[in-house]
């Protein structure tokens, strides 16, 4: 059973515009002698094992129906910036493109999660010549951004794989020494953007 249905062979074409919308905009940025928007950008189709999991989780049925209309997050991309500045600039240009319309964001950077996860997340509706699962064309996709920089990515990676280490000794102690971390590591990136802009009014 294919939890994406007929939609399956166009959610990698999704993919792929959108990506490539997003790396537009960033040229278009050093077109105009501003600094590119992102230092890498990471894609991908959510698994069809996680998104059945996901729909489980969240009590829905496990049809294309719930994985692409309910969960939002069948496509996602990562963009990760080399400072604050950017993520907030790339923002703006995501929600100025005619390509897209944001109908979700969560801040999670001016307020960070209980564990110090920091991260800004846009859903975004993405108008397509493609067929939806129901076979109807035009239709439109949903499709998550995640912005950080890259030292909240680094803290979020090693977050993310002590979420499956269940077995370690002292989790709280683990927790608390994580939490510091990101606490440290976005207070570095205040730092970083300061320095910056110190650069730049020098020249
Ligand atoms: P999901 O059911 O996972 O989609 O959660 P949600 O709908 O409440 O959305 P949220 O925007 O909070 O999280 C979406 C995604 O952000 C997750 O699937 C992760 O990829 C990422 N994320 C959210 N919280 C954390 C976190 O605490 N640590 C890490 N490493 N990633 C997180
Ligand atoms: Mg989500």
């Amino acid at each position: 059973m294919d939890i994406y249905g007929t939609a399956t062979p166009y959610l990698p074409q999704l993919l792929d515009f959108v990506m490539d919308r997003v790396r537009d905009l960033s040229n278009k940025e050093v077109a105009a002698d501003r600094p590119k928007l992102y230092e890498h950008l990471i894609g991908r189709v959510k698994a069809q094992a996680s998104m059945e999991e996901k729909c489980r989780r969240k009590g829905y049925p496990v049809t294309p129906e719930s994985a692409l209309t309910k969960c939002k997050d069948v496509i996602g991309i990562r963009v990760v910036c080399n400072f604050i500045d950017d993520v907030y600039r790339s923002i703006d240009r995501i929600k100025a493109a005619d390509w897209c319309t944001v109908v979700e964001e969560k801040d999670y950077i001016e307020n960070a999660k209980p564990n110090g996860y920091r991260s800004y997340h846009l859903i975004l509706d993405v108008p397509t010549d493609l067929p939806d699962y129901t076979g109807h064309a035009p239709s439109h996709y949903f499709v998550e951004i995640q912005l950080r920089t890259i030292a909240i990515d680094s803290w979020a990676s090693l977050e993310h794989e002590m979420k499956y280490k269940h077995h370690v000794n002292d989790p709280e102690r683990i927790e608390k020494e994580l939490h510091r971390c990101a606490d440290q590591l976005a207070s570095c990136d205040v730092q970083m953007q300061t320095i910056r802009q110190l650069i730049n009014e020098s020249n």
